[in-house]
C-alpha cells in the first residue's frame, strides 16, 4: 500500500512522483500495473470521458460513480478523487458531506481542491475531520469562466508571489501535496523548493517533485489534440478506429465471424428428422 508519508519520503530522496488520471476500470488497472504512485480521478472527468466542454458540469455523483470503478481496478494505489466545481464553497458541513460521501464511498485516500489562500480554512476543516488533501494551483479549470481561457497563469512578479502565497497557505492548512498547472518552470521550481510537501507538476516544467498527466492526453485517446506541454506516448485513438474500421468491414463481408459453434453430428441427424 502506497501512503503520502511515502510521497514525502521520495520528495527528500528526490525521486520523481509520478502521478496519473484514471476514470474507470481498464484504465486504472493499466495506471496500476505501470507502477504509478498517485492515481487521480481527475474532475477532466468531465472533458475526457463525458463530453463535456469545461469541468464546470461535473457532480460529486459523476467523481463518485467513476472513482469506485477506478478503486476496483487499482486496490494498490494512493487514489485521489478531485472535489468538483462549487461542492467544497458552500458551508464547511456541505463541504464536508461531500467529502465524507466521496471518501466512504469509493474508498479513495484522498480528495483534492482548486484554490489558494481563498480555501485554506476549508482545507483545514476537511484536514482536521481526517480528510487528507490535495490542493491545485497555477491554472485551475474549475474557474475557466473567471480566468477568462485556459492560459498559463504566474508569468508576472506579481502573479508568482501571489502563487507561492497561496501555496503557503494550502501547506499550512494543512495540503499533503499541491498540484500545480500550467505555471512558468522557474515558479514551479521555487513553489518545490519552498513547500515540505510534495509539488506535482503538469505544464509546470522539469523541476517538481513530480509529474501528472492526463490518462486520454498520454495517450492520445482523445478526438481532440492535446495541449502543448502534453508528450503522447501513443497514438490509441486512431489506431482503435483504425481496429473498429476492420470490424465493421469485415462483418459486412461476411469474414467475420471465423469461430463458430456446432451441434453433435447425431444430435443434428435428430433434429433434422
Ligand atoms: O482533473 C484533472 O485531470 C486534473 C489534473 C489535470 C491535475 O486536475
Ligand atoms: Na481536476
Amino acid at each position: 500500500m502506497k501512503t503520502f508519508r511515502q510521497m514525502q519520503k521520495k520528495k527528500t530522496n528526490a525521486e520523481p512522483i509520478v502521478m496519473l488520471t484514471a476514470y474507470d476500470y481498464p484504465s486504472a488497472r493499466l495506471a496500476e500495473e505501470a507502477g504509478v504512485d498517485i492515481i487521480l480521478v481527475g474532475d477532466s472527468l468531465g472533458m475526457v470521458v463525458l463530453g463535456y466542454e469545461s469541468t464546470v458540469p461535473v457532480t460529486v455523483d459523476d467523481m463518485i460513480h467513476h472513482a469506485k470503478a477506478v478503486k476496483r481496478g487499482a486496490p494498490e494505489t494512493l487514489i485521489v478523487v478531485d472535489m468538483p466545481f462549487m461542492s467544497y464553497h458552500g458551508s464547511h458541513e456541505e463541504t464536508n458531506r461531500h467529502a465524507r460521501q466521496i471518501m466512504q464511498q469509493t474508498g479513495a485516500h484522498a480528495v483534492k481542491l482548486e484554490g489558494g489562500a481563498e480555501i485554506s480554512t476549508t482545507v483545514r476543516a476537511l484536514v482536521s475531520a481526517g480528510v487528507p488533501v490535495v490542493g491545485h494551483l497555477g491554472l485551475t479549470p474549475q474557474s475557466v469562466g473567471v480566468l477568462g481561457g485556459y492560459r498559463v497563469q504566474g508569468k508576472t512578479a506579481v502573479e508568482a508571489k501571489t502563487l507561492l502565497e497561496d501555496a503557503h497557505a494550502l501547506e499550512d492548512a494543512g495540503a499533503c501535496a499541491v498540484v500545480v498547472e500550467c505555471v512558468p518552470a522557474e515558479v514551479a521550481e521555487v513553489l518545490a523548493k519552498d513547500l515540505e510537501v510534495p509539488v506535482i507538476g503538469i505544464g509546470a516544467g522539469k523541476a517538481t517533485d513530480g509529474q501528472v498527466l492526463v490518462y486520454h492526453d498520454v495517450l492520445s485517446y482523445s478526438p481532440h489534440s492535446a495541449p502543448s506541454f502534453v508528450k503522447s506516448y501513443d497514438n490509441s485513438y486512431e489506431r482503435m478506429g483504425d481496429a473498429l474500421q476492420v470490424y465493421v468491414n469485415e462483418t459486412r463481408s461476411r469474414q467475420f465471424p471465423e469461430h463458430t459453434f456446432s451441434m453433435p453430428e447425431e444430435e443434428k441427424k435428430a433434429w433434422q428428422q
